[in-house]
């Protein structure tokens, strides 16, 4: 890639979840994977990137000051320029980090990660950098492995969506960040409950197509007790 004419990119880390689904008293971006915690890994990959200029880390409520201390300040992140708190949901912590970007109207594309990625990597970073260049709106995905089922509220199949077009979604979920921004704010306008990414934002409240682009089948989230020893058996 051709770094001169690179455009500004920043980064939004989400670490402001509960965890419910893992299901232990420390929230599981803290929880530590191979000596370091969950969401050191996340935050690594943007800080060595040659792609992005900046991230803004969204923290629960209550955790900013802990995680200036022993995430940001310990493993010095220089890039982190705000920690802010986040919201319930996760798209009202994906709007307090878009906020936090305000102040930057340098910055032409915004990468939303979940912190509870820990393996994104600078090849997926690249290859989300030349398709938002392209197409102004993307996430990083992989066809799934699965067949996957449509069905009824009492768990009957309904439907089975044709394999070649059925792709599982990851982060990071990258756009320009005025068509982000504009999305978001439309969307905290309305009721909006089933919002579950970013695309989705985009999808619902602007007519530019998302475009889905290659992540890994490493790129997984943590989500439940069996996924940290995937981390780990990726770590070793
Ligand atoms: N997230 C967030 N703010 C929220 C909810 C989620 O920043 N209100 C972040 C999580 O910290 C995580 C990412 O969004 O990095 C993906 O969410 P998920 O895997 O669902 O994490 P949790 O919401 O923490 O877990 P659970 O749904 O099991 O409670
Ligand atoms: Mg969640």
């Amino acid at each position: 890639m051709n770094m001169q004419d690179k455009k500004r990119c920043a980064a939004i880390v989400l670490a402001a979840g509960k965890g419910k689904r893992m299901g232990t008293a420390v929230a599981k971006q803290y929880m530590e994977l191979a000596g370091k915690p969950l969401i050191y890994y996340a935050l690594k990959a943007f800080q060595d990137s040659q792609i992005m200029d900046t991230i803004v880390l969204v923290a629960g409520e209550g955790e900013v000051s802990y995680v200036q201390d022993e995430i940001v300040g310990k493993y010095d992140f220089s890039k982190v320029h705000a920690v802010v708190e986040g919201g319930a949901e996760r798209y009202d912590s994906v709007w307090q980090g878009l906020k936090a970007l305000r102040e930057d109207p340098e910055t032409a594309y915004v990468f939303i990660h979940d912190g509870a990625r820990p393996f994104v990597d600078e090849a997926i970073l690249t290859r989300g950098y030349k398709t938002v260049e392209q197409f102004a709106a993307c996430v990083a995905g992989m066809p799934s492995k699965d067949t996957v089922k449509l069905v009824d509220e009492d768990a009957f199949a309904v439907n089975t969506p044709e394999r070649k077009y059925v792709w599982t979604v990851q982060t990071p979920q990258i756009f320009e960040k005025n068509l982000i921004t504009e999305a978001y704010s439309r969307l905290m306008q309305e009721e909006h409950t089933q919002v579950t990414d970013d695309a989705m934002a985009v999808e619902l409240m602007m007519k530019t197509p998302v475009k889905l682009f290659e992540g890994s089948y490493e790129n997984i989230k943590i989500t439940t007790p069996e996924d940290l020893k995937i981390a780990e058996a990726f770590l070793r």
